[in-house]
This record gives C-alpha cells, sequence and structure tokens, in this order.
C-alpha cells in the first residue's frame, strides 16, 4: 500500500544511533553472504573459557535435523551476566526491582547480584542438584526469580520456569515432562493488589500422580501469608544465611541445556522448547543490544513476566549479559491505576519501554488523561512484542506515550527463536504503523505457497526460516522427533514459524497471525486443543471445539462450542461452571470469553472438525464459509449460525 503512514528516524538519532541505514544494509547482506563469518565474529562479544572453533554445524533436514552452535567451545552464562561486570559494574545497578505496590521498589547492583546468585547457587548444590538437573521455578517477578534462573546457569542446571498464573495440574504436567525433582516458588505472590496461592498451588501439583517424585521445595517469603509446610520445603531466606557466597562458575559447552520453556502447539500437550547455553547467549545479547540500541547506563525496562520467553531472553539474559540497567515489575499497567507504567518511567527515570499491544490497547481505552500526569521526558525508545500491534495502538503509543519523538520496535520472534528475528533497528528504519520491518542479521525469512514454493517480491505466504541462527531451539525436550515434525515436517529443510505474513514493495514485512490452531490471547500463546481437552475431561461434555475471534483489547478471545453430554441440560449455570472448569484446569489466561452450545460440530465424512467454519461464525462473517457440501452433516452449519446470534 502506497499510502502507508511513514516515520523517518527522527533526527535526533542521526549521529547517535549505533546502527543507521547504512551499516545496517551492508552488515545484513555480509551476514548472509558469510553467514559462518558473521556469527564466528559475534561470538566474541562473550567470554568464553574456551574460545570456539567449530561456529556452525546445521542441518534442516528433511533426513536429519540437528542445530548446533559454537560446538566446542565453552563458557558459562551465569559468569557472563554477572562476574564479568564486576571489573567496571560492581557499583552499578544491574536490576531496578519495581514491587506490584507503588511504596515498594529497589535497586540491585552487580556487585549484589554476583552474591545473591553464587549464595543460592551453593543452595541448590547443597540440595543436591547437580549439572544437568531440571529445576522448575514457580515464581512471581520478584530478583529472587532472576537469582534463580541465574543460579541454575551458574552450577550448570536446566532451568523451566512455569508461568505463576498457571494452575496446579499445568505445574504438574510440565514438573512431569521435565521429571525435575525440585521447586523454587514462594509462599505467595502479589499481582495487581490481589495475592496468588504459589505455594499451595505446589502444594496440590505435587500430589499428582506424575509430579510426586519432587524431592525439594525452596520457598521464598514474600507476603508471609499462612501455608502448609511440608518435610521436603525449606525457607529460601533460612538455606541462603547458612550458604558461603563463593561459588565458582561451571565449566559449560555452548550446547549443553541452558533452559527448558514450554510452550503451546497447534496439537496435544505443550512442549518443552530447549535452548542450550553458547548460542543463546550470543543472540540474545547482541539482538537486545542492537534492536533496543542499548547504551551503556541506559534504564531499560521490558514489562513482561520471567514466565514467558521474553522474561527470559529480554528481562534477564541479554540486558544482564550487556551489563545492562534491567527492570523488573511485579505489577500490572493497570494498578493502582492506569497510569502506572508512566509513573514508574518517571519515577526510575527510564529510557526504553518493551511491552505488548495488549497492555497498550487496555490503556489506550483510558484515554490520554493517565499518560499525560507523567513526564516520560526520560523516554527514547518504545517497543512491542506477543502479537501484531494494530495501527490505531501504534499511533496511541507513539503519539501519546511517546510524544512523536520515540521510535517504535515491533519486534516479531517467538519462544522457539530465542530471540528477535524481523524488528526495526531503530536507527535504520522508517516505521510503517504495524509492520515488523525487516529481519535483523544473519536471518533469512521467506514466504512459502501452500507448496513451499517461495514467492518473490510483494506477496503474502506462510513465513518460513532459511537457515539457522545461534539463539534457535535445539530441540524438543524429550522429544526430538516432535522437534523434526512441528517445524521441519511442513516445508522439509526449512523452519515453519506457524505464521503468516506479507511482504510489502518496500520488502516491509507484516506478521498476519498464526496459521494453524494456536491461539494468541493477549500476547500469550495457547493451544486450541489444550482448551478441548481440558473441556472434555468434564463430564457435562461430550465433545468441544475452540477457536479465536477478534478481541478489542486481548488480541483474540477465545470461543468454545461444546456439544453436551447425552440428558445434560445447556444451561446459562452450566456455561458458567465450564469456563470456570478451564480457569482452573489450565489457568486464568485460559479462560473462555464466549461459549456457544453446539448441536453438532461440523465435520468431514472422515471425521475432521472443520474449525474455518467455525472460526467464521465465531467472527460474524457467514458469507463467506467455503464449500460446506462435503459436511457429514451439511444442517449443523445453520443451526450453528442461529445459535450464534445471542452469542456476546
Ligand atoms: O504469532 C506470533 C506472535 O506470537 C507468536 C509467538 O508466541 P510466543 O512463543 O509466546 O512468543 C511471544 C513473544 C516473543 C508468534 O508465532 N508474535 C510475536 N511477536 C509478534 C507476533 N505477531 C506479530 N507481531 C509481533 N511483533
Amino acid at each position: 500500500m502506497a499510502d502507508e503512514a511513514l516515520y523517518p528516524v527522527p533526527d535526533s538519532w542521526t549521529g547517535q544511533c549505533l546502527v543507521d541505514e547504512a551499516r545496517y544494509d551492508a552488515e545484513y547482506a555480509e551476514s548472509i553472504r558469510d553467514n559462518t563469518g558473521y556469527w564466528a565474529e559475534q561470538a566474541k562479544r562473550i567470554d568464553w573459557i574456551k574460545a570456539p572453533t567449530q561456529i556452525k554445524d546445521v542441518s534442516f533436514g528433511p533426513d536429519d535435523v540437528h542445530i548446533r552452535w559454537y560446538e566446542d567451545g565453552q563458557l558459562n552464562v551465569c559468569a557472563n551476566c554477572v562476574d564479568r561486570h564486576l571489573a567496571d559494574k560492581a557499583d552499578q545497578t544491574a536490576i531496578i526491582w519495581e514491587g506490584d505496590s507503588p511504596d515498594e521498589s529497589k535497586e540491585i547492583t552487580y556487585r549484589e547480584l554476583h552474591e545473591q546468585v553464587s549464595r543460592l547457587g551453593n543452595v541448590l548444590k547443597a540440595m543436591g542438584v547437580g549439572k544437568g538437573d531440571v529445576v522448575t521455578l514457580y515464581m512471581p517477578m520478584i530478583p529472587e526469580a532472576a537469582y534463580a534462573m541465574l543460579a541454575c546457569a551458574r552450577i550448570g542446571a536446566v532451568h523451566s520456569v512455569v508461568f505463576a498464573g498457571f494452575s496446579p495440574d499445568a505445574l504438574a504436567g510440565r514438573i512431569e515432562d521435565g521429571r525435575s525433582r525440585f521447586v523454587i516458588t514462594a509462599d505467595e505472590g502479589y499481582r495487581g493488589g490481589r495475592t496468588i496461592a504459589l505455594k499451595t498451588n505446589v502444594d496440590a501439583a505435587l500430589e499428582r500422580p506424575g509430579a510426586q517424585h519432587v524431592e525439594q521445595v525452596l520457598v521464598v517469603r514474600r507476603t508471609g501469608g499462612d501455608i502448609q509446610w511440608n518435610a521436603r520445603d525449606r525457607w529460601y531466606h533460612e538455606a541462603m544465611e547458612a550458604a558461603s557466597a563463593d561459588c565458582p562458575p561451571a565449566v559449560m559447552n555452548a550446547e549443553d541445556p541452558l533452559f527448558i520453556l514450554y510452550t503451546s502447539g497447534s496439537t496435544g500437550r505443550p512442549k518443552g522448547v530447549l535452548h542450550t547455553s553458547g548460542g543463546y547467549i550470543v543472540y540474545a545479547s547482541l539482538t537486545h543490544q542492537y534492536v533496543f540500541d542499548y547504551h551503556d547506563g541506559d534504564r531499560y525496562w521490558c514489562a513482561a513476566d520471567v514466565g514467558w520467553v521474553t522474561g527470559h531472553s529480554y528481562i534477564v539474559y541479554g540486558p544482564l549479559a550487556n551489563g545492562a540497567i534491567t527492570t523488573m515489575f511485579e505489577g500490572v499497567p493497570t494498578y493502582p491505576d492506569a497510569g502506572r507504567l508512566w509513573e514508574v518511567v518517571d519515577k526510575h527515570q527510564l529510557n526504553i519501554v518493551y511491552t505488548a499491544p495488549t497492555a497498550i490497547r487496555a490503556l489506550m481505552r483510558e484515554g490520554d488523561e493517565p499518560v499525560k500526569r507523567s513526564s516520560r521526558k526520560s523516554l527514547r525508545l518504545l517497543g512491542s512484542v506477543g502479537e501484531p500491534i494494530n495501527p490505531e495502538a501504534w499511533e496511541w503509543y507513539h503519539r501519546v506515550v511517546g510524544e512523536q519523538r520515540c521510535p517504535i520496535v515491533d519486534t516479531w520472534w517467538q519462544t522457539e527463536t530465542g530471540g528477535i528475528l524481523i524488528s526495526p533497528l531503530p536507527g535504520a528504519r522508517a516505521l510503517k504503523p504495524g509492520s515488523a520491518t525487516k529481519p535483523f542479521f544473519g536471518i533469512q525469512p521467506a514466504l512459502v505457497d501452500e507448496q513451499g514454493q517461495i514467492k518473490e517480491g510483494a506477496t503474502e505466504g506462510n513465513l518460513v526460516i532459511l537457515d539457522s541462527w545461534p539463539g534457535q531451539m535445539r530441540t524438543v525436550f524429550g522429544d526430538h522427533e516432535r522437534f523434526v515434525q512441528t517445524y521441519f515436517s511442513t516445508y522439509p529443510g526449512r523452519y515453519f514459524t506457524g505464521d503468516g505474513a506479507r511482504r510489502d514493495a518496500d520488502g516491509y514485512y507484516w506478521i498476519t497471525g498464526r496459521v494453524d490452531d494456536v491461539l494468541n490471547i493477549s500476547g500469550h500463546r495457547l493451544g486450541t486443543a489444550e482448551i478441548e481437552s481440558a473441556l472434555v475431561a468434564h463430564e457435562a461434555v461430550a465433545e468441544a471445539a475452540v477457536v479465536g475471534y477478534p478481541h478489542d483489547v486481548k488480541g483474540q478471545g477465545i470461543y468454545v462450542y461444546v456439544t453436551t453430554a447425552a440428558g445434560v441440560n445447556e444451561t446459562d449455570a452450566l456455561a458458567a461452571e465450564l469456563k470456570q472448569w478451564v480457569r482452573k484446569e489450565i489457568g486464568p489466561i485460559a479462560t473462555p470469553d464466549l461459549l456457544q452450545w453446539a448441536p453438532g460440530l461440523p465435520k468431514t465424512r472422515s471425521g475432521k472438525i472443520m474449525r474455518r467454519i467455525l472460526r467464521k461464525i465465531a467472527e460474524d462473517s457467514y458469507d463467506n464459509l467455503g464449500d460446506t457440501s462435503t459436511l457429514a452433516d451439511p444442517e449443523v452449519v445453520d443451526q450453528l449460525i442461529a445459535g450464534h446470534e445471542g452469542i456476546t
């Protein structure tokens, strides 16, 4: 579209930015021409115990899929994030922590971070945690969450962070899959003025059959609330007091696992995305520096949760590897009121803010006043992540929050990619609201048709990546075959992202959203299959199908079609109960927004549910249902359309 708004790089950025347009063009071309050479050079940003000589060993199949970077290198990721900054930044702030309550905040220096992480490393060792052991973290957004991640990395353990909003069942499933024998949690968390019963959830999870093998639970005292105490529990503060602050970082190989993070796919249970050490830290730190144009001393804030990959790469690992000042926020953007984020910006004089479109849309609804109460003079750059940002929200973020002086980096990436793959570099690119613009160095995106043919020029298609980058996931934990199937079988020899995208005549990418059965609710991934299996586990449900529909604030909402079991009455009370049921089974983010009773579901004669039709009905677009004559029971469609009318 020729008439799209174009926002050039502000004049104030000229000469100040790390990467301008000329440098981007030259460096990008070189990074593709000599990909191995490029990544060999970038590896030098990391302190290696033994520098790698084998840079890249990658095959995207079809016969064999393997991804290895810096294979013969040795390093410790924690030492890169902490120890190496002690020489010149020991007294500089590493973490700014802002509590849920506006009255609570603190700053932690690199020296303090080093001490806390070292003590905790020794605590973990004393608990029996060794190299390669999986430690599950189920924690609020408190500094101890970052300490725990780094302490695992320090001693060579593998962390598996489970978002504190997930249910005991979801937690148990992840503990079981990771065969994790250790859990770190808190008594309770604070969020938006309420408490979350974390320890109680852990206790419930550990009663589930698959999670009873957990040996020890380390508990941070956050609220002082009442909790049950079991023989396997230990207080964090007591253990820390007794521990030595001398904990030499373990020597790790570049391809040793760093963490597992579970994410939803289109089928089955969430899968454990495995990231390893060397490549991940090179990629997270490099992208953090360039995408956020990070200069030493900048005060940076990624307002995500460490339960998601954004928190891993851009609150903890990327910034700390760069010796940056990173912010952790325990609360929510609307507590105590809709001005909170900007109050925090003023309070800590933050220069960079990185958040999700869903938060921007929620705040936009509250009008400009809560923003304008703050000065925001410290702000230089804004970021967006997790879902497509609609141009209206982009414009508001730019005009009201950033007062037209701050570029916005709309960063496209995934849990699987470890770091940002497509994004503006703010000093290098004129922006178009809603476009993630162009690939990062070394990244080769392409658009393909259904047959996998690459489409050139201005076009639309499914987004694939043609070659590896160091931050790419290595496998699905414990199930390499699932890794190959999920990402490399649709288009053999290519990494399939699951997203659709458009590329315009200027070569800018516009991510259009998932093309599979993955939902994106408020920037969080959920599989339709997970919600469906939670629903059918309820005795009143015979069958269920879940689809997404456009939602003003959440981006997508959850729409469920339920066929009741024989003899069950379709009442409002049952609908409410089923929504609560899903909430309890998976977590609050999975709560269905809308529920429609379905006398039957549209299926092909072979029994496959035609989700395309269900999506169209949920979206109110009946005109274009496509061919329904192949359905086993075409009348179901009319019944569902009639039934949809009352659903709001
Ligand atoms: O559909 C894309 C969407 O979020 C998915 C990845 O979700 P997750 O692994 O949870 O990671 C979220 C944080 C990186 C992608 O497949 N997505 C993420 N960022 C964007 C986006 N869609 C459009 N624009 C983005 N900037």
